[in-house]
């Protein structure tokens, strides 16, 4: 089957295990929209904007293609699914304001399309619903979601400060990914398998695969900003906020005269009027080609953690899962 935004499809090789994930995510999708069907009607509007205006349901098709590591209706996976995304989609709303974005999901942001303020309470609200349907899970389900969630803060902000004195800047990049994206993504893909009882191992596994194809999702979502028209949101808007992305950071290493323009333009946020050219250059760099290899030794590092869980379904749609992040970048 094939599922995701025009731009993006992922197909699944094991056409029963597809269906399964397609009734799933129907059922995910159903209860999204169940979260934010508040009586509030500025709330029910907001909040639903960004579920019916698309996105690839990354986080509860991982979470679900990890439960076939278990029994996939084990009481839980589906609502883990829902309230991973629902704190996904908070994350989304926030992050809009702090960059600045006017388009998310192909359709003006809930900042664009509201206020700041109506964005940053639309992502309170819709952490209030995750909070919710967590507490039904359990005590050590909302104790994981807490650490994980405040991984993802600590990378989003680390991301609005200057690096540590002596510490590589690629590093502090990755770092900071792995934080700001890995963190939820590992949990999607632990929820998954814990919550349909997988081995410890397996969950272990699972979660260590989820943080590195996260951090690769991350650096795609990077190139694509600089690389595509087919997003669903601005190019460049990563350059005009002068928020450091990893082919911008190989370009500011970089020492090739030829590059030197580049290195002047992103050295700083760039200016709306020279975008076009900080783009076209940056598309045509070296840097850009440094950024793909380092996301293909995190997608080979992701597929090695996939092919040492057990032979089945659901370790096919994970080799699946890195296949499409290779495609997504191409
Ligand atoms: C966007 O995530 C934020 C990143 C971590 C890159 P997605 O690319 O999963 O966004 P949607 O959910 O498909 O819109
Ligand atoms: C999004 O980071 C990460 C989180 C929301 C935690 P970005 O700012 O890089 O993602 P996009 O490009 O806006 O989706
Ligand atoms: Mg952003
Ligand atoms: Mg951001």
């Amino acid at each position: 089957m094939t599922t995701g935004s025009a731009q993006t499809a992922l197909s699944f090789t094991d056409a029963a295990f597809a269906e399964q994930m397609r009734e799933a995510l129907d059922a995910v999708e159903e209860r999204l929209l169940k979260a934010v069907d508040t009586n509030q009607p500025l709330l029910r509007q907001s909040g639903s904007h960004l579920i019916n205006a698309g996105g690839k349901r990354f986080r509860p098709m991982l979470t679900i293609a990890c439960s076939h590591f278990g029994d996939p209706a084990g009481p839980g996976v589906l609502d883990a699914a829902v309230a991973l995304e629902l704190t996904h989609l908070a994350t989304l709303y926030h992050d809009d304001v702090m960059d600045e974005a006017s388009v998310r999901r192909g359709a003006p942001s809930a900042n664009a399309r509201w206020d700041n303020s109506v964005a940053i309470l639309t992502g309170d609200y819709l952490f209030s619903q995750a909070a919710q349907i967590m507490a039904e899970l359990g005590p050590d389900a909302v104790r994981i979601q807490a650490s994980t969630f405040a991984r993802l803060v600590r990378g989003q902000i680390n991301e609005t400060m200057p690096r540590p004195e002596g510490m590589d800047a690629i590093e502090w990049h990755l770092d900071i990914l792995s934080e700001k994206t890995g963190s939820l993504i590992a949990t999607c893909a632990k929820f998954g398998a814990w919550f349909a009882g997988a081995s410890e191992e397996t969950i272990a596994t699972a979660e260590k695969f989820g943080e590195v194809i996260g951090v690769a999702f991350q650096i795609a979502d990077d190139i694509i900003d600089v690389a595509s028209d087919q997003s669903g949101k601005t190019p460049g808007t990563d350059l005009l906020e002068g928020v450091p992305t990893l082919p911008v950071l190989y370009a500011l290493a970089g020492t090739d005269p030829a590059e030197a323009r580049l290195r002047e333009l992103v050295s700083g946020p760039v200016p709306e009027a020279e975008l076009p050219e900080a783009l076209a250059l940056l598309r045509a760099s070296r840097a850009l080609e440094e950024a793909k290899a380092t996301l293909h030794q995190y997608q080979e590092r992701a597929r090695g953690l996939a092919a040492s869980l057990p032979d089945g379904q659901a370790r096919q749609a994970l080799i699946d899962i890195c296949d499409f992040m290779i495609q997504r970048e191409a």
